[in-house]
């Protein structure tokens, strides 16, 4: 078997950004993005506004009928933004869970959205090791086993030589990590902790390896005590659950039980705590905020209680930017009898930009089938490609897409590697499109229910 079947092909895979050039005009292809131009051009506006900081508190609706790239547009945002800043996918029906609340779901996705990098300063010991030795005692109550007691540690940098006597736990940990001579290694000073950042080059090439699990780092210069700058990225999430299981963890319970005890709602002093901390770092300029985007596909599911509290959401101080993606025209908003356009309340209307989305054309459905097909790894014969152009733009492109790999297997099967008109065919008589499949329950339905 080759390995490609082996991967697993998203539906998206094939976007790689907006495809806008440097004036943010949109290329009739470009980052795997065919057509729906100016949808494309205001995303790209988008974007510019997230990066510049100004889109806070705001939030974007993709509107449009189904297989006209919304989600696809949401993907292109998110890879144009980069993977520093965090991008959290949700689709409507997934409020709707067993174990949390709907609010909690909510809260949850958009905390995840918020990125924290904190910057610290920490002193470390930082160099080569040229010198271990662990010095041994017998365990206190068990005369069968050593413990080590402490360690003779030798640092060396390019300019400096210097000899350490390291506690038990520093030596144990060190031992624990198969620490060597030859290592680069750096302790941090207050906790003790350990960290091996590579064998040093002259080491490995005395020791006769050029490639292993260790990578090969050269022997650091100046002294072994050093300050050094630490970065670390994180989630808003991230620390609500550190926080979580700080304050109801220690106890006997949540270490027989942890691995099953899952959290459950996470209640609001821990994530205030949450964020006196973060602002506090803020103001040090030991942290920065990094808001990313929370995207909510299929909006209409969410309900009038899910909707008021996104929008008091998005006006607390540390909201992400907020994309949502509809193909409902005017309809009722769930939980009441109002209709509204998209199903959504007027005040959450208000603050929307909005980016319509229209249907594809054939020269645009050819385009992206095409992408398509080469991200699967699949060849069509000319016409069968025509066919699958014609039903994605009479039918839905998405049913188009979704068609390729069961024809594929078909052509497999009859012992082709390349798709015919009349796998194509074959299909579309034994798959239904989504239209499709509503009318049959409804005639099904007819019959049974007289
Ligand atoms: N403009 C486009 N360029 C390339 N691929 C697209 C484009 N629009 C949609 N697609 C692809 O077509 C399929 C259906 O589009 P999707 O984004 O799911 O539509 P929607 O979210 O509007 O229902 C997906 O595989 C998507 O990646
Ligand atoms: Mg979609």
């Amino acid at each position: 078997m080759s390995t490609r079947a082996l991967i697993r092909v998203g539906a998206h895979s094939h976007i790689k950004g907006l495809g806008l050039d440097e004036k943010g005009k949109a290329k009739f292809v470009g980052d795997g993005l065919v057509g729906q131009l100016k949808a494309r051009e205001a995303a790209g506006l988008v974007v510019r506004l997230i990066k510049e900081g100004k889109m806070a508190g705001r939030a974007v609706l993709l509107a449009g009928p189904p297989g006209t790239g919304k989600t696809a547009i949401a993907i292109g945002i998110a890879r144009e933004l980069g993977s520093d800043v965090p991008f959290v996918q949700l689709s409507g029906s997934e409020i709707y869970s067993a174990e949390v609340s709907k609010t909690e779901v909510l809260m949850r996705a958009l905390r995840k959205a918020i990125g924290v990098r904190f910057r610290e300063k920490r002193w470390v010991l930082e160099g080569e090791i040229a010198e271990f030795e662990p010095h041994y005692v017998q365990h206190p109550f068990n005369p069968y086993q050593r413990v080590v007691q402490k360690a003779k540690l030798t640092l060396r940098t390019k300019d400096e030589r210097v000899t350490y006597t390291v506690g038990p736990d520093v030596a144990e940990e060190m031992i624990s990590r198969g620490v060597q001579k030859g290592m680069v290694i750096m302790i941090d000073k207050e906790s003790g902790r350990v960290s091996v950042l590579g064998m040093s080059e002259e080491a490995a090439k005395e020791l006769g390896y050029d490639i292993g699990r260790i990578p090969k780092v050269p022997v650091p210069s100046g002294p072994v005590e050093k300050e050094r700058e630490f970065v670390w990225t994180t989630t808003l999430d991230e620390l609500d659950e550190l926080f979580h299981k700080q304050r109801g963890g220690g106890g006997l319970a949540s270490l027989l039980f942890g691995a099953t005890e899952e959290r459950k709602e996470i209640d609001p002093e821990t994530r205030a705590q949450v964020d006196k901390l973060v602002k506090e770092r803020v103001e040090k300029k030991e942290a920065e905020i990094i808001p990313g985007v929370l995207f909510i596909d299929e909006i209409h599911m969410l309900d009038i209680e899910a909707f008021s509290f996104l929008n008091r959401a998005l006006e607390s101080e540390l909201a992400p930017i907020v994309i949502m993606a509809s193909n409902r025209g005017l309809t009722k908003i769930r939980g009441t009898d109002i209709v509204s356009p998209h199903g959504m309340p007027l005040d959450l209307l208000d603050r929307l930009l909005i980016i319509p989305t229209y249907p594809y054309n054939a020269e645009e459905t050819s385009e992206i089938l095409r992408i398509r097909a080469r991200e699967e790894g699949i060849e069509l014969e000319d016409d069968a490609m025509e066919l699958l152009v014609k039903y994605g733009t009479e039918i839905s492109l998405r049913y188009a897409v979704q068609l390729m790999a069961p024809a594929a297997e078909r052509a497999k099967s009859n012992g082709r590697n390349k798709v015919t008109r009349e796998d194509v065919e074959a299909v579309r008589e034994r798959f239904a499109s989504i239209e499709e499949s509503i009318q049959h329950l409804r005639e099904w339905e007819n019959k049974f229910m007289k």
